[in-house]
């Protein structure tokens, strides 16, 4: 929370974790030291529950055009993907970490230059941001599934291109459904503006329950980590996303 700008929960004297608030809205629940390192990692997740007994989320109403792959099929696929001219100038492809059967899925935008040397999302230092931020919400990194729109760097970190966006979908739908999350937290306009098929801007996008275009999974938008890194200020607000994100959960989990 330190690291959002936060006032620092006081492990010791909060044995549980607070429940979800009601509705939005500023200083419903101090933001956590979160983006230091130091939350408890004995604080209960406030998402705990079984997966088969989440309420919503649409199941793979329509499908995927990738919807027959396994997860072994799908990442053997994205590996040898050549779709597209990312794949002359990629490391490696990325293709998602995480818990595959998560309640919180969380997609990003692309990967950058350390995100194309390990083969992992989120690992530089908007990964390690981001990983704070997970942990204050109590949804550590370890407990969600991460992916990116993009599978493959794009050259000098440029925004995707409408057509690299178009051919990565299938990949990222198939994860949606082979994860079935209870939410999809978007970080970033590229992201979101991807991932809901909109222009509107992050200001119009932030605050709202959305839904997946072909899962109808719902999904929450938020500032990316990076971005955070640049206007600290904007912690506090996106603080009040993931509260909200955890809101939203809530209604899909029992
Ligand atoms: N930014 C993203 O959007 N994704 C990553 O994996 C790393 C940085």
């Amino acid at each position: 929370m330190q690291a959002m700008g936060i006032p620092v929960w006081k492990p010791k004297d909060t044995p549980h974790p607070p429940p979800p608030s009601p509705s939005r809205g500023e200083g419903e629940e101090e933001m956590p030291s979160v983006l230091l390192n130091s939350y408890p990692s004995s604080l209960p997740s406030p998402l705990e529950g079984r997966r088969e007994e989440r309420l919503g989320a649409g199941r793979g109403v329509r499908g995927s055009s990738c919807s027959h792959l396994s997860w072994d099929e799908l990442r053997a696929t994205v590996q040898s993907c050549t779709r597209c001219d990312l794949a002359k100038t990629r490391t490696q492809t990325v293709f998602g970490t995480g818990n595959q059967q998560a309640v919180w899925m969380v997609i990003g935008e692309a990967p950058g230059a350390e995100e194309d040397k390990q083969g992992l999302p989120f690992v530089g230092k908007a990964g390690q941001l981001l990983n704070n931020m997970l942990a204050a919400i109590g949804m550590p990194r370890e407990t969600v599934y991460i992916a990116n729109v993009l599978k493959c760097r794009p050259p000098n970190n440029r925004d995707p291109k409408p057509d690299e966006a178009a051919n990565c979908r299938g990949y990222l739908e198939r994860q949606i459904e082979l994860v079935n999350p209870a939410l999809i937290l978007v970080v970033g306009r590229i992201a979101a503006q991807n991932m809901l098929q909109t222009d509107a801007p992050l200001a119009r996008l932030r605050g709202r329950e959305h839904l997946a275009p072909v899962s109808r999974t719902p999904v929450v938008v938020t500032y990316h980590p990076a971005y955070l890194l640049r206007q600290p200020a904007d912690k506090r607000k996106a603080w009040q996303d993931l509260l909200f994100a955890r809101e939203v959960a809530a209604r899909y989990v029992r």
